[in-house]
């Protein structure tokens, strides 16, 4: 089992060592490597099981550091990072060639962001290499929001898991890929569309499927708990499943025809921030929880909703086509 703790100086030993740790992040827990080593890139593959055609993000310690691994940092790319970074944004920029091959599964961009989570941040500013993370997750599964949930899926294959307790946000970032013509949001998250919108009368949102080239690891069932969900909506008609053997996900008010008891609550005063903050938890939980089925409920459109929407759809193995 992984060591926890949230000893920074531990944590960069490993790193340096070119072995793979767990970092707290504002929006989940990611599984770090050096982005500059091969061996640390191929081991962070082998640890998520990770298709080597999903490229990874690379996490530096600040804003002005992002001009060191891109080619072209357009005013309007570099005025978001200003206003919103650290945080859930990630920027999609052409890159540099020394940014290895593995980051960005071979495309001619990469994914940057500045996490905002002061271990993490402080982690970043003392190592001499900038980190590659992805959640800290296997592949298509739930992404981690406590150390505790990396330690039950990917404890036994890494040395180290650095505790910066439960994530804030919740949600990946908001991926932006300002590498085109104009803006366009690849991936909903953390950061409301909303906000960006409002700066960015050109930004469009991807259609996102997973043969859309542009968001490689956008896949269409992603996030998924091993129970069957389905979304309230699409509940078969005569579901042959009785309600004690079913857990239900609703956003303020309990589900009908569901005992309390087998439900989670993400936000009882209708929050989505504090919904978006329980999303993943409570994923797992009702998954604990040996359901034939898990039934969930779409919370509001709007906000931080857009994005929970989008993860909720692809839980249940189908994407959201709109913004
Ligand atoms: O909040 C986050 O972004 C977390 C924390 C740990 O930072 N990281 C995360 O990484 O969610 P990951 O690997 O689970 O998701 C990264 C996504 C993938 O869907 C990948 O396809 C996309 O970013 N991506 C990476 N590089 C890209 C690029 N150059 N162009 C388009 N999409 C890219
Ligand atoms: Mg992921």
């Amino acid at each position: 089992m992984a060591l926890i703790g949230q000893d920074i100086q531990e944590a960069a030993r490993w790193l340096e060592a070119e072995d793979v740790v767990g970092i707290p992040t504002e929006t989940v827990y990611g599984l770090a490597g050096n982005a500059l080593s091969e061996k640390a890139l191929l081991r962070i593959f082998e640890v998520k099981q990770r298709p080597f055609f999903d490229p990874l993000i690379l996490h530096v310690a600040s804003v002005e550091a992002i001009g060191e691994w891109v080619s072209d940092f357009p005013p309007q790319a570099q005025r978001l990072a200003r206003m919103f970074m650290p945080g859930p944004l990630t920027l999609v920029l052409r890159k540099k060639a020394i940014i290895p091959d593995l980051v960005s599964a071979g495309m001619d961009t990469v994914a940057i962001r500045v996490p905002r989570h002061p271990l993490t941040q402080a982690l970043l500013a003392s190592l001499p290499f900038p980190l590659a993370a992805p959640s800290a997750n296997p592949f298509g599964y739930i992404s981690p929001t406590t150390a505790a949930h990396v330690d039950k899926q990917l404890g036994a294959l890494i040395p180290y898991i650095l505790d910066g307790g439960p994530c804030q946000v919740g949600l990946e970032s908001t991926i932006l890929d300002f590498s085109g013509e104009a803006p366009v949001v690849l991936r909903k998250g953390g950061l409301a569309v909303e906000q960006l919108a409002a700066l960015l009368d050109n930004l469009s949102v991807a259609a996102s499927s997973s043969s859309n080239p542009r968001a490689p690891g956008m896949l269409e069932s992603h996030y998924a708990p091993a129970t069957p969900l389905t979304l309230d909506e699409r509940l078969p008609a005569k579901l042959h499943i009785a309600p004690e053997n079913t857990g239900g996900l609703c956003f303020d008010q309990f589900l009908e025809h569901i005992p309390e008891s087998n439900q989670y609550m993400l936000s009882e005063k209708g929050d989505l921030e504090e919904a978006a903050r329980n999303l993943f938890k409570a994923l797992r939980l009702l998954e604990a929880g040996g359901y034939q089925l898990i039934v969930a409920e779409k919370v509001p459109d709007t906000g931080l909703g857009k994005a929970i929407n989008d993860r909720l759809m692809r839980a249940a193995g189908s994407p959201t086509t709109k913004a």
